[in-house]
């Protein structure tokens, strides 16, 4: 059980302008409050994230909302009713209240509150604070207190240990700047359907081309530091064996490895589990001796959306 005195250590840190790692129910961040430029620039500085790439406002109240953005359509009311706290970040015209810096420039900013207790906690006594994920730009989100130390270690002020993840995923971000629809700008556990029951549409994944910088918008991202394939059949699965001399660690959905092979996890057969298991199990095939990775794709599209595009962007990272 995490005490008091580390949740009040992370306030005391962030309000004298450290950045701290905290837990959320879908990965952990990198928090800075927004109160202190030099820790937002920590932030960014820390990740190596560009300059452009904005972060997101994470407040404890609902309220705050308001005080952060502008140009609220009526229909973001029942989304914010719904769906927070917990895995939602919204897009919105940016306050004069929200620093450039934090929105990359940009004239809209990424809010959203999240359902953990200790980020809630931590929040309320802190105040709003940005928080993305406590990795390095474009490597794999880290889903315990252990992935943060590994990845970014003494230039981090202090992580706070909440457990695991229980999503292990990034938020899904609607843009709701337009005064009639939502647009999907990340995909999430939170999927297309979900806001069809709230919302009365399908919402569509908004067109990369008109996206301003968004990491999840990159072709290649959530990469894992080997090689990593994906299969669907034998063929393409014997193709990429050859490739690492046999030496491979799959990923796959049956209990037994499709050759025979040192290294295997069966991951788990709906969204909401596998989701759960993906970044975790991408960083354990990480540290083992083999040469590449192989995950098996799903075969079924509805509910997997966000598993999908994660696997399509983080097997992306073979030519660099
Ligand atoms: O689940 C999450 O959202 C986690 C936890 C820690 O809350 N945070 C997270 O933050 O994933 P980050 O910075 O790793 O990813 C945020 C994404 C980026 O792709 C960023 O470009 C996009 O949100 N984003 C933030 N503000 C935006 C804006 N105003 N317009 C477009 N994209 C925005
Ligand atoms: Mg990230």
């Amino acid at each position: 059980m995490l005490s008091d005195i580390e949740v009040e250590r992370a306030i005391g840190l962030l309000r004298s302008g450290g950045i701290v790692a905290i837990p959320t129910e879908t990965v952990y961040g990198l928090a800075a409050s927004i109160d202190h430029p030099e820790a937002i620039r920590k932030v960014f500085q820390t990740k190596g994230r560009p300059a452009n790439h904005p972060l997101i406002l994470h407040i404890a109240d609902k309220q705050d909302l308001n005080r952060f953005a502008c140009q609220i359509p009526d229909y973001v009311v029942p989304l914010v009713d719904h769906f927070w706290p917990g895995p939602l970040t919204l897009i919105l015209k940016k306050t004069d209240l929200v620093s450039p810096l934090l929105t990359g420039g940009h004239d809209t900013v990424g809010v959203r509150m999240p359902a953990h207790p200790i980020a809630l906690e931590i929040i309320k006594g802190a105040g709003p604070i940005v928080a993305p994920s406590a990795n390095r730009f474009g490597k794999v989100s880290p889903t315990t207190a252990a992935h943060v130390k590994k990845d970014l270690g003494s230039s981090v002020d202090f992580v706070v240990d909440g457990g695991r993840c229980t999503i292990g995923i990034e938020s899904t971000i609607l843009d709701v700047t337009h005064p009639d629809y939502a647009l999907i700008a990340r995909q999430g556990l939170l999927s297309p359907s979900d806001f069809n029951d709230v919302l009365g549409y399908c919402c569509v994944i908004s067109d990369i081309n008109t996206q301003v910088a968004a990491s999840g918008n990159l072709k290649s991202h959530y990469c894992p530091n080997k090689p990593l394939a994906l299969f669907s059949d034998r063929e393409s699965f014997e193709k990429i064996d050859k490739e690492s001399q046999q030496n491979l660690y799959i990923l796959s959905f049956s209990s037994h490895p499709p050759s025979y092979s040192h290294y295997h996890f069966q991951m788990p057969n709906n969204p909401i589990d596998y989701a759960h298991q993906l970044y975790f199990q991408l960083r354990i095939a990480d540290e083992s001796n083999a040469k590449m990775i192989a995950i098996e794709l799903p075969d079924k599209k509805k509910g997997w959306e966000a598993i999908l595009e994660r696997l399509y962007k983080a097997s992306n990272n073979r030519d660099r």
